[in-house]
């Protein structure tokens, strides 16, 4: 069973891809119960008929119990500036969560998608003492495909022409677009592009999510397609490689903080930490980046 603690506009595009897909049973959690119930009878009649599963919606945790995968999409209020704005809510919330995801099903892969992603997914971790091979932040991914889509219009080429794209680091203003490895059409980058240019598509990639909040009040299909990548090669044993979040121990010469790393996924989660070759500048970005999400981590108040 995939469950999804969240149904608001994330949580729901990725019950909708998991049901239309066919992918295993899901069950919908959410505080308000009527809104859990609501998406789940809309999203049922996009189950296949070749399907065996079903989707059901509650407000009631202790359905979590036999959850394979529990995928965390939920949020106290909505930020609006920044994604840290409620950051001791968001903690809060989280560890009430991970409390009972410990409670009943133990387990389970655990993928968080709430804001702010690198700080939950440490405080999910270091709450739930799940094993951090099975706590993972999905965002980096995102990130990732909005490098990839600013390279291709910049240098008006398709997707695949564009290789190694990758962003590390913080989900949010620290994050570190890597350009040292990607190659268009089979050259170097960087021989095509000055300083300059670096600094411009690495704000845009920081903003995409600014500027798309001038036409809609949050995204959802991007990061819901990311998450439902991941949960694909869990259920369906896919070995994935991209970047995702989980709590370091010293790999990347980085310890006691979660960020985006590049890792291989699998039915059993994270199986493989990768270590890549990247430049000293950017480095020293991703150096930059574990402390800010540190510091974030070290603000924290919590409650109880
Ligand atoms: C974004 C949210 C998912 O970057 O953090 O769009």
């Amino acid at each position: 069973m995939i469950s999804i603690v969240g149904a608001g506009k994330i949580g729901a595009v990725i019950a909708f891809l998991c049901a239309s897909n066919g992918l295993d049973d899901i069950l919908l959690i959410n505080r308000t119960k009527t809104k859990a119930i609501g998406e789940s009878i809309d999203i049922v009649n996009s189950i296949p008929d070749t399907s065996q599963f079903s989707i059901h919606g509650t407000d009631d945790y202790s359905k979590l119990s036999g959850s394979k995968i529990v995928v965390i999409s939920s949020s106290v209020s909505i930020y609006l500036k920044t994604r840290v704005e409620n950051l001791d809510l968001q903690v809060n919330m989280i560890r009430d969560i991970a409390k009972k995801i410990k409670q009943y099903c133990p387990s389970a892969i655990v993928l968080i998608v709430s804001n702010p992603l690198d700080v939950l997914t440490y405080f999910f971790h270091k709450e739930s003492q799940l094993n951090r091979f099975k706590v993972i932040g999905i965002a980096s991914s995102l990130d990732t495909s909005r490098f990839h889509h600013f390279l291709s219009e910049k240098f008006n080429v398709p997707l695949s022409s564009i290789s190694n794209t990758m962003v590390l680091g913080e989900h949010g203003d620290t994050m570190v677009p890597i350009f040292s490895n990607i190659l268009i059409n089979n050259t170097p980058l960087l021989s095509k592009i000055n300083e300059h240019e670096i600094d411009l598509i690495t704000k845009s990639v920081k903003n995409y999510w600014k500027e798309l909040r001038k036409y809609k009040s949050r995204s959802q299909f991007g990061i819901a397609k990311k998450t439902y990548d991941v949960i694909d090669a869990i259920i369906n044993s896919k070995e994935l490689e991209i970047p995702a979040a989980v709590v370091l121990k010293g790999e990347w010469g980085i310890k006691d903080v979660s960020m985006g790393i590049p890792v291989k996924i699998n039915s059993e989660g994270v199986f493989e930490i990768q270590k890549i070759n990247i430049n000293e500048k950017e480095l020293a970005l991703l150096k930059k980046s574990s402390n800010q999400i540190r510091n974030n981590i070290k603000s924290v108040q919590i409650q109880g």
